[in-house]
């Protein structure tokens, strides 16, 4: 392990204010009681995730503050104050009550970062219904699998997107409305769907949010493992006090701030610090619709002054790739601390942020179970690049072996962390066994492996099982072979993640083909095809190779570690288990 060399963060960039006041110090004085304390919680006990993110500020100065700096991909620019905020998410709860959502439902959106995803995510939560984000590239298997498995009531979506998935519905008994928003303000929906305009525009600005309870269900993000469909990891409303809590002292967001999170509210980042993080804070946040694109990123930092970011190593590593030249064109002097979470972050990704930036970027490490930040380079500590950092006041996260004992400092083991943090989630939906499973001697499993060092800066190893990282998305590999194998061609499919220099990992399928095909450049493009259409383009495989048969152990199960192995060039290991060919 290399722990060399420590970065500080430039303190004219970083002043110590009020929420900076030491990691050691926040240590020692932390207490999630206070937490709870800062936050106003509903009458009669009560907990809402909503109402501290949006309705406890009407009653402050932060009234007509901006909330919402939105930019859409055409560079219109919409803007929205916690008020306004308000008034559309009241507007959304009364559609959805209107629609027959009860307490305990799901909504489900799936949609481009607009601001009525925002109005119904909020709008849900007030209702006290559940809320599902999907990510806008899945394809209609990826959506569908979702949908069924939560027993989806409501859906929100585009006329595109449906367009793209539409032929699901007939799989999804439970899914009685599906609401088309269109932007574009086109007129007719298709048939057995209802116009967003319809059930929304009339409706009244005011709504008494729903009694909620701490423990009541929020909202579930589907992530994947490596058997299996995709699971719904289930948080609660308590969860609030973890993304206020590390929002502020690891985000370090103030009134001032205009922060930016850059990923996608289908994926958890972009719900817990796209939007729970800083609005729980009071800050001002800019949610931009479009994709990735280096040189409009930097001018959007310039253009609505940001000050805080927070982004991925994918990103980071695309931006290092479009150069130092591209950064310099723009003042960015506005940005004053930079953090990035989702997959390792290289130690040059760290330095580059020095030479782009004159900051260093600050990892964290988190994951959909824990719904908030649990080990970070905490804003006035010193980095060592490539570590995760440590962990957050409050949360004890530990390196174990296989029987759940601790490991001393410098060993590689499981990285666990003792339950009781309020963001952790609950379940997963429909599947209490896969959840209690993931629990060894009263610590929960990451599923990562990793190490910390005698300081408590804890280093990434890698994956335990056989999820593939890809851009900071995780894909399990059963969800696309089982994909594949619906083509007529495909007798066996083996995923694994190979490794790329951007990306970390980019997903590659080995194939066999069943009797009467050949192998040829033709099919591999028709089965990249056949992937994306299922899947999207995240989840479906980049890469395809034919193989006359797969590795599989005597229970039939494809050996996936093998696959990389080879893939890899590294040695194959035991293979006393093999099939004989
Ligand atoms: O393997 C770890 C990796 O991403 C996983 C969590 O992914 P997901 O559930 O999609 O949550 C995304 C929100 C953070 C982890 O189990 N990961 C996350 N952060 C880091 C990381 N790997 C290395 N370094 C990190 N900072």
């Amino acid at each position: 392990m290399n722990y060399e060399p420590i970065v500080k963060p430039p303190p004219e960039r970083m002043p110590v204010t009020p929420n900076l006041i030491g990691y050691e110090a926040v240590g020692d004085a932390f207490r999630w009681d206070d937490i709870r304390a800062e936050l106003d919680g509903l009458p009669g006990g009560g907990l809402n995730i909503a109402y501290e993110c949006i309705d406890r500020h009407l009653t402050t100065d932060r009234k007509d503050k901006v909330a919402m700096l939105w930019e859409a991909k055409d560079g219109r620019a919409e803007t929205y104050t916690f008020a306004q905020m308000a008034a559309g998410s009241n507007k959304a709860a009364n559609a959805l009550r209107s629609l027959g959502v009860e307490k305990g439902d799901r909504v489900f959106v799936f949609l481009e970062r607009v601001p009525e995803l925002y109005f119904t995510v909020f709008g849900t939560l007030k209702l006290g219904a559940v809320i599902g984000p999907l990510f806008s590239a899945f394809g209609p298997d990826a959506v569908r699998d979702r949908l069924a498995d939560s027993e989806a009531k409501v859906l929100l979506t585009s006329p595109d997107l449906w367009a793209r998935v539409k032929d699901i519905r007939a799989d999804l008994p439970r899914l009685q409305h599906v609401v088309i928003l269109d932007r574009r303000g086109g007129g007719d929906v298709p048939e057995g769907t209802v116009a967003w305009p319809d059930v929304f525009d009339a409706q009244s600005e005011e709504f008494e949010i729903e009694a909620t309870d701490p423990e009541d269900f929020a909202i579930m993000h589907y992530t994947s493992g490596t058997t299996g469909k995709p699971k719904g990891a289930a948080h609660v409303h308590m969860a609030v006090m973890g993304h206020y809590a590390t929002a502020k002292y690891v985000l370090d967001l103030h009134d001032d701030d205009v922060y930016w999170c850059t990923a996608d509210p289908g994926w958890v980042t972009g719900t817990s610090y796209g939007m729970f993080g800083p609005w729980s804070n009071g800050a001002t946040s800019l949610v931009y619709e479009g994709g990735f694109a280096a040189g409009h990123w930097y001018s959007l930092i310039e253009k609505y002054r940001v000050t805080v970011w927070y982004t991925a190593p994918t990103a980071i590593r695309m931006l290092m790739k479009a150069g130092e030249e591209l950064p310099r064109k723009r003042d960015l002097s506005s940005l004053r601390y930079v953090c990035s979470v989702g997959e390792p972050l290289n130690p040059e990704g760290v330095l580059w942020g020095l030479k782009a930036f004159g900051l260093p970027i600050h990892d964290n490490w988190w994951q959909t179970e824990t719904g908030s930040i649990l080990i970070a380079n905490y804003p006035d500590m010193d980095i060592r690049p490539g570590s995760m950092g440590r962990p957050f006041p409050g949360v004890e996260p530990a390196i174990i072996d296989d029987d759940g004992n601790e490991l001393p400092p410098g060993e590689e083991g499981d990285l666990a962390v003792r339950p009781g943090w309020p963001s952790m989630f609950r379940t997963y939906w429909n599947n209490q066994e896969l959840y209690e499973s993931r629990f060894r001697n009263g610590w929960y499993i990451t599923g990562d492996r990793a190490r910390r060092d005698a300081d408590g800066y804890f280093w990434f190893v890698g994956r335990a099982d056989d999820v593939i990282n890809t851009a900071g998305h995780l894909v399990g590999p059963f969800e696309v072979e089982s994909a594949l194998l619906e083509h007529p061609a495909v007798a066996e499919a083996g995923v694994i993640g190979k490794p790329d220099p951007i990306a970390m990992e980019v997903v590659k399928a080995f194939v066999a083909l069943k009797d009467g095909y050949e192998p040829s450049d033709k099919l591999r493009r028709e089965l990249i095809r056949f992937g994306r259409e299922k899947l999207g383009t995240i989840v479906a495989p980049r890469e395809i190779e034919f193989v006359a048969s797969l590795p599989k152990t005597r229970s039939g199960k494809i050996m996936r570690r093998l696959l990389k192995a080879r893939e890899l060039g590294l040695p194959e290991g035991d293979t006393s288990t093999l099939e004989e060919d």
